[in-house]
């Protein structure tokens, strides 16, 4: 998704801009581009491709320009190219700007410009807001930015730059994320906080509908009508090397071994040391409220929605609530059932993907009340929801999602405990087998990652398949389709999940000779039925990977390879199953010499619908 970045003070624009753009590059781009005022004009360089591409196109250039704005592009209107790469500018290039988000009326309002006389030379929506201003402007930019914005709909955050007011830079935002970061003499700009941290910790997180009016000198906010906003310094916490790779190849493999520390951190403080009870106390229901509930609806995209089936069973296991799991892109469109009686769980890395806000917001407006497992401090979910439960994984960059999903499935386990205890639905030794359990997560999977050899081997031999299967019943197949989804993201290989005991009903007729299936049997009461389809593929001759607890009987006497994971509660047995799974991807997608953390045609953050 698009990245921004903003500087305004006494130090060399350019390598500031584009240090600010390489920290964005996890949000997944084809273009980059800056604009600068310099001298009498405003300069602007963009290229398609990699950051390199701009490095390139700047090198050997002097420059003294005293502000610049910068983006990362991720193609909706046009084509990737260095035309529809931002900045864009107005027609004499008096002002630049740089969006993300989607200007759902730009084509009446491209028509209406071009009768004015404007002429475009892109494709893309963004390039109305350039022209609007040059259309408005009578001297004072914030004043033409609220003009400009009155005529929008859609989302946007954008950051514009005036010939005219070299001196300061006007930001705004409407349902995409935007930062301002606060320095002594400059001040800063980005649409996430990594971009701003080797500068400064102390932020302003903008609220839809605020403009930023900002100067080397200082920071001022504004509502849509001008009016002065008292805002509140948030000061980030994350250390700089926390957002980087750490000493790993990739930021995957880093996340997926942060995840022993990150399922700690989810538990922390969480669960009450004496009574052993969960305690949510960012959740302000009361018990009455909880007691009322009548029916869980979970909405979610991706690895969040995976984690969203496994918490359905959770919750309807411990809970003993019917809940309904949906996709979001579905579920805003489906007129659900949903209502004042209504729970909606909402789950999402980054909090700010479009679908599930809509989601989000589609509940809310039918009354109910809507929790969001999040792992993004004050993200527009975060900022909607009644209540939120952070997943605390720490940024997550890579766009395959492995620590988000994880901790992800301990927030619904905790959720699950939060709710039966209220409604009094699981017997104490249960909770407690529970919890226990739950503590020792994140040590298995430390155990886990560190005896994963038989994945290697498996690698080795299965690196030029095109197709593989992961099958599995009940949780595990959730898991299961977690797995696929992953293996299919970063390696490029088509993968399907399959409930096995579909098999014979269509998908057997493709399990021939050495095709490989990864075969999960960590549900004890589904186990021998689990055994008996991983006889049913070997039949057919596929190479079987099966993924067992220890002390699984008969399981090697069926599957080629075996890979056994330390026993847990079978609630949690997702947590530790995914694991293989994820590193089964990654290093497929190592073998194949694809780019992991950046996989084609997607993105981190998916803020568009
Ligand atoms: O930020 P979110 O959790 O809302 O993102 C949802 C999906 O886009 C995301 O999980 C996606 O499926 C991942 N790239 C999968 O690894």
């Amino acid at each position: 998704m698009c990245g921004i970045v903003g500087y305004i003070g006494p130090r060399p624009v350019v390598p500031i801009l584009l240090d600010g753009l390489k920290k964005l590059e996890y949000r997944g781009y084809d273009s980059s581009g800056i604009a600068l005022t310099e001298g009498n004009g405003i300069e602007v360089f963009k290229r398609q491709g990699k950051l390199d591409a701009l490095r390139e196109e700047l090198n050997g250039r002097e420059f003294c320009a005293a502000a610049g704005i910068g983006h990362t592009r991720w193609a909706t209107h046009g084509r990737p190219s260095d035309i529809n790469a931002h900045p864009h500018t107005d027609c004499q290039g008096r002002f630049a700007v740089v969006h993300n988000g989607i200007i759902e009326n730009y084509l009446p309002l491209k028509e209406w410009l071009i009768s004015m006389g404007h002429i475009f030379r892109s494709e893309t929506d963004t390039e109305v807001l350039p022209h609007l201003m040059e259309e408005f402007y009578e001297g004072d930019l914030v004043r033409t930015v609220m003009r400009v914005i009155r005529k929008l709909e859609g989302s946007y955050a954008m950051v514009v730059l005036a010939l005219d007011e070299p001196g300061r830079l006007v930001a705004v935002r409407q349902d995409s994320p935007l930062v301002v970061g606060l320095g002594e003499g400059e001040n800063f700009l980005a649409s996430d906080i990594p971009a701003l941290l080797c500068h400064t910790r102390n932020t302003y997180i903008l609220e839809d509908g605020e403009i930023a009016d900002v100067t080397p000198e200082g920071v001022a906010v504004l509502d849509r009508d001008g009016r002065k906003v008292e805002k509140s310094v948030f000061h980030v916490k994350w250390e700089a090397a926390q957002a980087e790779k750490g000493g790993y190849d990739h930021f995957m493999l880093k996340e997926i071994y942060e995840q022993p520390r990150a399922l700690k951190d989810t538990l922390s403080g969480r669960i009450d040391p004496d009574s052993s009870r969960v305690v949510l106390s960012e959740i302000r229901m009361t018990p009455e409220q909880v007691r009322n509930i009548k029916k869980i609806f979970i909405t979610a995209c991706g690895t969040a929605y995976h984690a969203g089936l496994v918490g359905k069973h959770i919750i309807e296991k411990l809970v003993r609530i019917p809940v309904e799991i949906d996709i979001a892109s579905e579920f805003r469109y489906r007129d659900p059932l949903v209502d004042g009686d209504s729970l909606v769980i909402v789950v999402s890395q980054s909090g700010e993907t479009a679908d599930t806000l809509a989601a989000l917001r589609e509940s809310r407006r039918r009354g109910a009340r809507v929790l969001a497992v999040t792992n993004v401090v004050d993200s527009s979910i975060a900022r909607e929801a009644d209540d939120i439960l952070y997943t605390w994984a720490g940024p997550e960059i890579a766009v395959a999602s492995t620590k988000a999903y994880t901790t992800q499935l301990m927030c619904m386990c905790l959720i699950g405990l939060y709710l039966a205890d209220i409604r009094g639905t699981l017997p104490e030794a249960e909770r407690k087998a529970i919890i226990r359990e739950m503590r020792k997560l994140g040590d298995k999977v430390r155990a886990i990652l560190e005896n994963c050899n038989v994945i290697d081997r498996f690698v080795q031999d299965y690196a030029g398949s095109e197709n593989a299967f992961f099958i599995g019943r009940g949780l595990d197949h959730t898991v299961a389709m977690e797995g696929a989804l992953k293996l299919k993201e970063i390696s490029y290989i088509h993968a399907e999940a399959y409930a096995a005991g579909e098999l014979k009903h269509g998908t057997l007729a493709l399990i021939v000779k050495g095709v490989p299936v990864i075969a999960l049997a960590t549900q004890q009461d589904l186990y021998e039925k689990m055994v008996s389809n991983i006889k049913e593929v070997k039949a057919r001759e596929a190479t079987v990977m099966a993924l067992a607890m220890n002390g699984a009987k008969d399981v090697e006497k069926v599957a080629d390879h075996v890979l056994h994971l330390p026993s847990t509660h079978p609630l949690l047995a997702p947590v530790l199953t995914v694991v293989p799974l994820q590193l089964l991807a990654y290093r497929m997608a190592v073998a194949r010499n694809c780019d992991v953390d950046q996989p084609r045609n997607l993105a981190k953050s998916v803020t568009v619908e």
